[in-house]
């Protein structure tokens, strides 16, 4: 497994649609342990496979909440219900957050990496990272989806030290 560089907003990768997988392959799978271990690496709670330079639909999922991870290969949401308004970031806009408007609950179904299709429901974080990932197989970016545009926080290790 490798840690893979992160591309950063300013990147046209990161505003390209992504192709879907039609079949599992020895790369995709090395793609997908790197995937999470860079997003281990990062603290990020999910990670899409244009952020680290390749275009196709397969992003992984941290929900620490639950201490699950998934990846969700040609994810398609297929039923949202309520809404929710809470702080967003990307590892692709490091230093930064804003407030999104997303589902409460989201429903999705997808592919895992055996290529056998899954149906996943997620409240709260969970939704909130299952649009947020989605919308990077779209080439979308969350800060153009905020309510009042991004604005600085201090990245993890920062925090810490300040204790
Ligand atoms: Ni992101």
């Amino acid at each position: 497994m490798a840690i893979r560089t992160i591309r950063e907003i300013g990147d046209d990768i990161l505003t390209k649609k992504c192709k879907v997988v039609k079949e599992m392959t020895p790369r995709l799978q090395t793609l997908i342990d790197d995937m999470f271990e860079t997003m281990a690496a990062a603290q990020g709670v999910g990670l899409a496979a244009p952020q680290v330079g390749i275009l196709k639909r397969i992003c992984v999922i941290d929900d620490y909440e639950h201490e699950q991870k998934y990846v969700l290969i040609n994810p398609e949401i297929t039923e949202t219900e309520g809404e929710q308004i809470g702080q967003e970031g990307c590892l692709s806009v490091p230093g930064k957050a804003g407030d999104v408007k997303r589902p409460m609950k989201v429903t999705v179904e997808a592919f895992d990496r055996e290529m056998k299709k899954f149906t996943l429901t997620g409240e709260g974080l969970l939704a909130r990272a299952i649009c947020h990932e989605t919308d990077h197989l779209d080439g979308e970016l969350y800060v153009d989806k905020t309510i009042d545009g991004i604005y600085d926080v201090m990245p993890p290790e920062e925090e810490e030290e300040e204790e």
